[in-house]
């Protein structure tokens, strides 16, 4: 975080001006804010959707095709994907990339951005009133064009962000000198500073994985679980506790608020092997987004915003949190006795497990 923005911002400012503040500052930002500007837009009409639940329809209704990562699209996910589209049509935005859509679509061929973007993540909790959101990444579009623009490392983005649609709509984005919490105001739909430079506790008891996958992960994970779940009596000596609300996003909001771990690991089954999510529009911003708060962000072993996508819905294996235990856990993958897929001795590992 600058001091200029220690300095300058304060509790419930509204985005407008932290954006407009942020951008006076140089002129070539001017397009990176006003598409943060277009999705806080966009979030808030979804939001607005969202809140109607049924009395709207069955947004959670599935519509029949898959998405391009064999997703069963609903129609929320469509209706989250227009709202964006047409948001970032009124910015500089060249290439727009969506989980709903097949191919890169060109918004604004001289535009002087790329957006990639998570229109409705989480959409099979719609129907259970549970919390979803819109996850965005933002790249300097490059005069190589739209491939280029986003098949190049995550560390070489401009912003990158989520909006939460819960009890409440968060709104945290980077723009590279740490993170703003925005939540909107339902009175005025605007969204207003909570805070600025948030920071996600280094330590924590509390990881989120799907563990009725135990049986397909691969040793490390495993090792990892088994430690937890083992408690005060295993090798780490302290309970820890667990969540799954299978939203990333809300996932994510959680380990913002209050530290944790979160873990979605390739593992064994076919169509696996890179985990479950999307490099472009879901570990890229959320690696962003948590490295500029201290914390980290791997597909197991190496840092995600040092890779670079080769396809547009590429997978990854990803986890994230809090510093200590992300280490930890790449620690565990560096490890060589945990190299083969199931070690004959692996029950026995307790004894030299640190
Ligand atoms: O976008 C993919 C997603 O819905 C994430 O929001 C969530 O973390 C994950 O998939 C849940 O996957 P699973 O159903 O395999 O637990
Ligand atoms: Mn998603």
């Amino acid at each position: 975080m600058s001091i200029d923005a220690q300095v300058r911002h304060t509790e419930g400012e509204s985005l407008e001006s932290y954006l407009n503040f942020w951008s006076a500052a140089d002129k070539g930002r001017g397009s990176v804010a006003a598409v943060i500007a277009a999705l806080a837009e966009a979030g808030a009409a979804i939001a607005a959707v969202i809140a109607s639940g049924p009395l709207l329809g069955a947004m959670g209704a599935e519509i029949g095709q898959a998405n391009a990562d064999g997703d069963k699209q609903r129609k929320l996910d469509i209706l989250a994907d227009e709202a964006v589209v047409s948001a970032l049509r009124r910015t500089s935005t060249a290439y727009y990339a969506s989980e709903e859509e097949e191919a890169i679509v060109t918004l604004n061929a001289d535009g002087d951005l790329a957006v990639a973007v998570d229109p409705l993540d989480g959409s099979s909790n719609i129907e259970a009133n549970i919390s979803v959101g819109t996850i965005f990444s933002v790249f300097p579009a490059s005069p190589a064009g739209a491939t280029a623009s986003f098949f190049r490392p995550g560390e070489e983005q401009s912003a990158g962000g989520y909006i939460v649609y819960g009890p409440h709509t968060s709104f945290l984005f980077t723009l590279g000198e740490g993170v703003a919490y925005f939540v909107l105001d339902p009175a005025t739909r605007t969204f207003r500073l909570i805070s600025h430079g948030l920071k996600i506790a280094p330590s924590t008891r509390e990881y989120a994985i799907n563990a009725s996958n135990y049986r397909h992960w691969l040793e490390p994970i495993r090792t990892f679980i088994d430690d937890c779940v083992e408690g005060s009596e295993g090798p780490r000596g302290k309970d820890f506790n667990m969540r799954w609300v299978a939203s990333l996003v809300a996932e994510t909001h959680r380990i913002f608020m209050r530290g944790g771990v979160f873990l979605y690991p390739a593992d064994q089954r076919a169509g696996y092997e890179q985990g479950r999510l999307r490099l472009l529009y879901e570990a890229n911003p959320i690696a962003f987004l948590v490295e500029q708060a201290g914390g980290a962000a791997t597909d197991g072993a190496e840092r995600v915003l040092g890779k670079s996508a080769a396809s547009l819905h590429q997978r990854t294996p990803l986890v994230f949190g809090s510093a200590e235990k992300v280490a930890r856990i790449a620690s565990y993958y560096n490890d060589s006795t945990f190299n083969r897929s199931r070690p004959p001795l692996f029950g026995e590992r307790g004894l030299f497990r640190s």
